[in-house]
């Protein structure tokens, strides 16, 4: 279940993406690049999910300064983050809150995207593309590995949640859903 399998998560996830402590390292030596970038970024990050229906419509009415000022929070959370499991448990937790507000992991996947794209460019304008492209290899592992765990959350909240309210065992399941994998395939292919 998902508590037991964080440890085998986080495992996996540095093993593919070599995030490490020097990452770290380089996200706290250049906290002022974050910090001066922060209003940007936010207002981006925003306004990009606003102009679109599919993920304005996850937000309630007159909500959106106080999810603003969540993203401002983990950001400034990354340059005093090391790499380690209160750290990335924390990242994972995040997976909870999406998991509660039905945000699809195609939101988070795109959004991510689109946040390493607007760091990407503010870090080798201002800092050059040696260092620059040093910094964004570090927040790219950080950001990344940050997405893999909460999107694995919220699989696994969905997959738990299923079980428990169907009383399934795991197999039964995987034969359950293989039916509605063939069918879902047999319907793309048709349309
Ligand atoms: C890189 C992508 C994203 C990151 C790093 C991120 C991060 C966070 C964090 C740190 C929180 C606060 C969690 C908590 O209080 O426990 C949060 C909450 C939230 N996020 Fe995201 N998020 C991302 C993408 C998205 C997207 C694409 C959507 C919707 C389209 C979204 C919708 C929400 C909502 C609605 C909440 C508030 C949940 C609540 O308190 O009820 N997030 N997010």
């Amino acid at each position: 279940m998902s508590e037991q399998n964080f440890g085998l998560y986080l495992r996996e996830v540095h093993a593919v993406i070599s995030v490490s402590e020097g990452d770290f390292a380089l996200l706290k030596k250049h906290t002022d690049f974050f910090t001066s970038n922060l209003e940007g970024f936010v207002k981006h990050f925003y306004d990009t999910i606003y102009d679109n229906e599919g993920p304005r419509e996850i937000f309630r009415e007159g909500e959106r300064p106080a999810v603003e000022d969540t993203l401002r929070k983990w950001v400034l959370s990354l340059v005093e983050g090391h790499d380690d499991d209160e750290f990335w448990k924390k990242q994972y937790l995040i997976g909870l809150a999406h998991i509660r507000r039905e945000v699809p992991n195609r939101y988070m996947l795109t959004m991510a995207s689109r946040s390493r794209e607007f760091f990407l460019q503010a870090m080798v304008s201002e800092l050059g593309a040696d260092e620059g492209v040093r910094l964004f290899l570090a927040f790219q592992h950080v950001v990344d590995a940050t997405v893999a765990l909460t999107t694995t959350l919220v699989d696994e909240g969905r997959k738990k949640g299923l079980l428990q309210a169907t009383g399934w065992t795991p197999p039964l399941m995987r034969n359950m859903l293989k039916t509605v994998y063939a069918d879902i395939a047999r319907k793309i292919e048709a349309a």
